[in-house]
């Protein structure tokens, strides 16, 4: 039996309640930061104080305790980056034209198809681990980089090999629907999909299907084909959508049963309300938005109107190749108007009801996994020492993975 305390802390970030999914609306603010410890047991949360009989005793004095962060929308693994697409965007050439020049998501699957397995997980590994040492402990990976039936499976190969060689939990979405490979109409290409989807999702253990709805990728009527895809094998519906220009595309989602609206930097005035009221999550992509100089999604909007409100760092080679979800925090609290609170719920319980995981994870409640990071200050300096390291500790599973050099006294050290 192995147990690890963590004893002394400024700040324990608690839920208001037990057993609940998600916090919606500013419902995040309802949880409470008061000092205190915890106890794990076997890898499981096993009580809300210090035991000073566990083996292991972290020393929390000064510092916040939250759950485990939960990063719900990644494109790992993918191989290779683009920053030379970064110098073009910079210098003006909007996203749109760079896919157009052959650059992009293609540009992407050429560099997957080149690189041997062995190769892009490796470099899968060295961000999931890079993620690790800011906190994430539990990631979604996505394909959507092949571009072609074997290569998308290949792909979902990938994403299982990386999900059995990290430490965190993870979660696999086939992003069937990225961008429109040569030779096929959309149609063409969702034909193709529906008819090798068996083949497709036998390559790793698939929870949901996503697509890209933009005018250089697929259109509603192809959320719908992918929607149905989904509730057909019983999975879930996730969509990109509303990230370039506004395609109504949030309503079409939401009678589709989607468990995400992912961007959203577009979305109409008018269908604010309605994720209000949906069981669908909005998550926000905040670095994405800065990056790709996107406008910024009505993140204040939609929390008063009552919306599952989610942070992701959309890790990928072209919009967004930021691993660090405390400066994800950082960057939705100033763009938002959030508070600490909320950008906290959306980076924990929020972000593991998108990936199915809410009743394991995402909040310390006993007997949920034992995912803990330990920060270096109060949880409100998370956002407001924007690009700073907050991380000291990372548990997994009642394991500690990480220790931030210069903090090995707080384990006795
Ligand atoms: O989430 N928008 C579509 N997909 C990614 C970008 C993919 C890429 O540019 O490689 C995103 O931003
Ligand atoms: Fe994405």
């Amino acid at each position: 039996m192995s147990s690890l305390s963590v004893h002394g802390a400024a700040q324990v970030l608690l839920p208001p309640e037990p057993g609940l999914p998600y916090l919606r609306g500013d419902a995040g603010n309802r949880m409470t930061l008061a000092p205190g410890g915890v106890t794990c047991r076997d890898g499981v949360i096993a009580a809300l104080e210090d035991d000073p009989g566990a083996e292991v005793q972290v020393d929390a004095s000064g510092a916040a305790v939250l759950p485990g962060l939960v990063d719900c929308h990644t494109h790992l693994p993918f191989a290779g980056w683009r920053a030379e697409e970064y110098a073009m965007k910079v210098a003006g050439v909007p996203y749109a034209e760079i896919a157009r020049l052959g650059g992009g998501i293609r540009s992407s699957a050429r560099m997957l198809a080149e690189m041997p397995d062995g190769d892009v997980l490796g470099q899968a590994r060295g961000l999931a681990d890079e993620m690790l040492r800011l906190g994430t402990t539990a990631f979604e990976c996505k394909s959507g980089y092949g571009l072609s039936l074997d290569a998308e499976r290949r792909q979902l190969g990938l994403a299982e090999a990386l999900c059995g060689h990290v430490p965190q939990a993870t979660a696999i979405t086939a992003l069937v629907a990225h961008a429109v490979p040569e030779g096929f109409t959309p149609g063409e290409w969702l034909d193709a999909v529906e008819g090798a989807l068996d083949h497709l999702l036998s390559a790793a253990m698939v929870t949901a299907l996503d697509c890209f709805i933009e005018s250089v990728a697929f259109d509603n009527a192809a959320l719908e084909r992918v929607g149905a895809m989904a509730a057909d094998r019983g999975l879930w519906l996730r969509a990109h959508v509303e990230q370039l220009g506004c395609h109504r595309s949030v309503p079409v989602a939401v009678a589709n049963g989607a468990r995400s609206v992912d961007h959203l930097s577009m979305v109409h005035a008018d269908d604010v309300a309605l994720l209000g009221r949906a069981e669908c999550a909005a998550v926000l992509l905040p670095s994405a938005e800065v990056l790709n100089d996107e406008h910024a999604a009505p993140g204040r909007a939609l929390l008063d109107a009552g919306a599952i409100g989610v942070l992701a760092t959309d890790l990928n080679p072209g919009t967004s190749p930021v691993t660090s979800l405390p400066l994800v925090m950082g960057l939705a609290v100033r763009r938002y108007r959030w508070t600490a609170l909320e950008a906290a719920a959306a980076v924990t319980l929020n972000a593991a009801w998108v990936m199915g995981q809410s009743s394991a994870a995402g909040s310390l409640e006993p007997g949920k996994r034992a995912d803990l990071v330990i920060l270096d200050a109060p949880l409100e300096h998370v956002p407001y020492r924007l690009g700073h390291d907050p991380v000291e500790i990372v548990v997994v599973g009642g394991r500690v993975v990480h220790v931030r050099p210069g903090s090995e006294w707080r384990l006795g050290g």
